[in-house]
């Protein structure tokens, strides 16, 4: 069965990708130092899963835990969740970022090429676009100079993807550019666990629902969008698991030195509002939310081309916003 290191594999993202991989008969290897996570969640996903995982405790820029890992496995690829990713965090302290989200890619190649591990899959993000001047964004879109640091740290390690694919090192690279990824396992056993408060749109929903917050504050109403608050490309986190699967597949036959980027979202833009309406529609129940100043830096609205994705990875997502919302309550509510 071929092995599959997934950094940042007990996170929000990686540890449904985690799910996936296993249901497509592939063996994921998770590494986490928890920075931003509970081992809880391993024991979680062996509940859904019915079996044992395998898991280290340990931080990626470590070339030393990378090293014991391929000496006790042999990995045939990486998926590369492990960063930080609070937006506001990065201005405040932008070194951490930086160091972490870039330092650790660059181990990560050097280990991927001391032992001949050729296949990666990079988290990107749609933050790279900024405010795109023609929507929806397709993967041509030009990028725009980042927000923060945290989204800088993107688009440097994008650049990094493609100057060391070309440097003929013997690898194959997907760099996957998630749009708002919502929703949780079906199961409700794992989900999204943000420490302290959210800055999210929807764990601050479902958090306000469980009575953690008191209030949800829309930024903005007066924007030029249907209703006035923004819009954004709200992709359920399974769909997008689902992405990294077949990433995985279509790397298989790709040459060395082989680099494409995919848009991950539906297509389709939803604006603030409507999902909070969503979310009070399909879980019955009021939620207490006021409409407040705009949030500074906020991108007015964006949403995925998606065609890219369909034709060339055959992915398609198969859950709607409803299905989200449904999913993110039922994972608030057993916590
Ligand atoms: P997350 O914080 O839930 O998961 C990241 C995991 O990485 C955490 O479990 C954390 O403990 C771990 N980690 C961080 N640094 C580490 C290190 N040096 N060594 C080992 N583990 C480390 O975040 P997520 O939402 O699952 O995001 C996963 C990836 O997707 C990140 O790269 C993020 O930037 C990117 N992304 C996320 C979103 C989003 O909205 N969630 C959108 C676009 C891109
Ligand atoms: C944020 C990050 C972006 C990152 C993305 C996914 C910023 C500026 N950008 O984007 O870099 O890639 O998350 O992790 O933080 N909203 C409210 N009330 C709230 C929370 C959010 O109205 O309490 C609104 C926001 O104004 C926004 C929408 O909900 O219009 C989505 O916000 P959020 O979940 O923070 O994601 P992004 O802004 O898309």
């Amino acid at each position: 069965m071929n092995k599959i290191l997934i950094t940042g594999g007990a996170g929000y993202i990686g540890s449904h990708t985690a799910v996936e991989l296993v249901k497509a008969g592939l063996e994921p290897i998770i590494l986490d130092d928890l920075s931003n996570s509970n081992e809880k969640v391993l024991d979680r996903l062996e509940e859904i899963l019915e079996r044992k995982l395998t898991f280290y405790k340990g931080d990626c820029n470590d070339r030393s835990i990378l090293d014991q890992i391929s000496k006790d496995h042999k990995i045939s690829g990486v998926i590369h969740f492990a960063a930080f990713k609070a937006v506001g965090e990065s201005t405040e302290q932008p070194l951490k970022y930086y160091s972490n989200n870039i330092g650790s890619l660059l181990v990560l190649l050097d280990f991927m090429k001391e032992n001949s591990i050729s296949d990666l899959v990079f988290s990107s993000s749609c933050t790279v676009y900024g405010q795109p001047d023609v929507l929806p964004v397709t993967e041509s879109t030009p990028r725009k100079d980042a927000e923060s640091p945290y989204g800088n740290t993107k688009k440097i390690c994008e650049d990094i993807l493609v100057d060391y694919v070309k440097s003929k090192a013997g690898i194959r690279v997907i760099a996957l550019r998630y749009f708002n990824p919502v929703g949780a396992h079906p199961s409700g056993k794992i989900g999204e666990l943000p420490i302290g408060k959210p800055n999210n749109l929807v764990p601050f929903i479902t958090q306000t629902a469980a009575g953690i917050r008191e209030k949800l504050t829309v930024f903005g109403d007066d924007y030029d969008t249907p209703d006035g608050s923004c819009v954004r490309d709200f992709i359920h986190v399974m769909d997008l698991a689902d992405a990294h699967v077949k990433a995985f597949t279509y790397l298989n036959d790709k040459p060395s030195g082989f680099y494409d980027v995919f848009n991950v979202g539906t297509g389709n833009g939803n604006t603030v509002l409507e999902v909070i309406h969503t979310f009070e529609r399909v879980n019955d129940l009021k939620l207490n939310y006021e409409i407040g100043p705009r949030r500074a830096g906020d991108v007015v609205k964006i949403w995925a081309d998606t065609k890219k994705i369909n034709s060339v990875l055959g992915w398609k997502p198969s859950k709607t916003l409803e299905d989200s919302m449904r999913d993110s309550w039922n994972w608030q509510k057993g916590l």
